[in-house]
């Protein structure tokens, strides 16, 4: 829990609830990611830094938890909460979340939630907020929760939608819930060495930093408490802010000459082509640079590719990174022309919400199967790329049935001819956990600590 902010203590705290319901406002009605939202709006702020982290746990998990939040206003609104203005809405959802998870005394939370509504939205909606959020102090301890047994119930209690949480259950069974609420902890900062990873944990230790390995692979370094913007060894170059789960992705499809246990192929070995047909911003794009490929990296928005092309000039990897704006399910480029293709395809998202706690509100029930089809038809675009013994790599940073495991097991039954699977050493043996029927590797934050990312790798029939 992060503390009261210091101006709360006297009886305000008025700021940095502002700043917490601006990011709410942006992210709502702009339709925004929360993160680049939250960092604007902090570093506009004149809050202090404990301020800040106050602000910014009150937006994350006013998002995260919309769902219950709006469940229990439900109780005490008399009108349907469509029928709220927006703004106002806003305010209640903030003044919700302290109420019944935050630790700020009743009073506070109330009476700062009126304030912000008074400076933000008008005197004349003073009256409405100061009562409902009342009403629902008093009957916090009284709400009907419906049982957990339930996918309604488990989704309140864990806050997803219910077809959530009914989608965890079909791919997870009993684990659901701890998918689930490993989706809720706020992933610490993990980083990808660019050079040595001794060199770079030894630095960060230097400078006062809980630095250790990562689990899955060598040049992963978790620095839980670090704030990136202020990092070093980040502004110069020397670590990339990425997943692990990432970086497991990316050696799926690295030259075969990178062993295990080491962090990088010597620079002289350009033989090994990639095209990396999702790539944009580009942290696998560079990622496989740094392991010796040539890299095509495509993406179809052109603003996206720009990231690539920024990315690769930033680790200094652009000799080997080549971008084009491509779309990825017409591919411009010849039958055979790649050792290894990846693609990295748009997804659920599910595995990610520890940093976009707001996505699991803006899919849809039906999003799954549409996005699947598109994954099975990038997979089927890329498969003429790949020269025969190359090997074709799928990943999606997501879970649902019919993304993972659903287009792994099409592909093999449509291509099972011409690609056999290959997916025995995707990750380190104490992680890898055999499931009947599922040919790839799902990683989740509850097991491995990182980002719920699946992968699936074929090698191409020799000719
Ligand atoms: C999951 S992200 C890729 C992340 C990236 N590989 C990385 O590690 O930084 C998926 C990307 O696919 C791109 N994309 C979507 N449809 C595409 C298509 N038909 N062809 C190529 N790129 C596509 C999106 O613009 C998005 O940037």
């Amino acid at each position: 829990m992060t503390a009261e902010p210091a101006a709360a203590r006297g009886g305000e705290g008025v700021a940095a609830r502002i700043a917490a319901w601006r990011i709410l406002r942006r992210v709502d009605a702009d339709a925004a990611w929360s993160g680049p939202v939250v960092d604007t709006e902090l570093r506009r702020s004149r809050l202090d830094e404990r301020d800040r982290a106050f602000a910014a746990n009150l937006a994350y998990s006013t998002l995260r938890w919309q769902g219950t939040l709006d469940w229990a206003l439900t109780t005490v609104v008399t009108r349907p909460l469509e029928r709220v203005e927006p703004a106002v809405l806003d305010v209640l959802r903030l003044g919700a979340w302290q109420l019944l998870y935050g630790d700020s005394p009743d009073r506070a939370a109330v009476d700062t939630a009126v304030s912000v509504a008074r400076e933000q939205v008008g005197d004349h909606v003073a009256g409405f907020v100061n009562g409902v959020l009342r009403a629902l102090a008093r009957s916090r301890e009284r709400l009907p929760w419906p049982s957990e047994h339930d996918d309604a119930g488990l989704a309140l209690r864990s806050g997803y939608p219910a077809w959530v949480v009914a989608s965890a259950r079909e791919r997870f069974g009993e684990r659901a819930r701890a998918v689930l609420e490993a989706g809720n902890v706020p992933p610490g900062l993990v980083l990808r060495a660019t050079g040595d990873p001794a060199g770079l944990l030894a630095e960060l230790r230097r400078a006062g930093f809980d630095a250790t390995p990562g689990r899955l692979v060598p040049e992963a370094v978790n620095v839980p408490h670090a704030d990136p913007g202020a990092l070093a060894c980040v502004a110069e170059g020397r670590a990339v802010v990425q997943d692990e789960a990432s970086m497991v992705v990316a050696r799926a499809a690295a030259p075969p000459t990178v062993a295990p246990g080491t962090a990088s192929a010597p620079m002289a070995e350009p033989s090994w082509r990639v095209l990396d047909a999702c790539a944009a911003p580009g942290g696998k794009t560079t990622h496989l640079a740094q392991l010796g490929a040539t890299v095509a990296a495509a993406d179809v928005r052109p603003n996206r590719a720009g990231f690539v092309r920024d990315a690769a000039a930033r680790t200094g990897m652009a000799a080997r990174v080549g971008v084009a704006v491509a779309d990825a399910a017409r591919p411009p480029w010849r039958a055979e022309a790649f050792d290894a293709v990846l693609v990295d395809a748009p997804c659920t998202g599910f595995g990610v919400v520890r940093r976009r706690p707001e996505l699991r509100w803006r899919r849809t029930p039906g999003d799954a199967e549409r996005l699947a089809g598109l994954q099975l038809r990038l997979l089927e675009a890329a498969a003429p790329l790949v020269r025969p013994g190359g090997v074709l790599v799928y990943s999606a940073c997501t879970w649902t049935v019919a993304e993972t495991v659903g287009v792994a097991t099409g592909f093999t039954a449509l291509y099972g001819d011409r690609f056999t699977l290959d997916a025995a050493t995707l990750t380190p043996a104490a992680h890898r956990r055999p499931s009947a029927g599922d040919p790839g590797v799902q990683l989740s934050p509850d097991v491995d600590g990182s980002d719920g990312m699946y992968l699936c790798r074929w090698r191409a029939e020799p000719s």
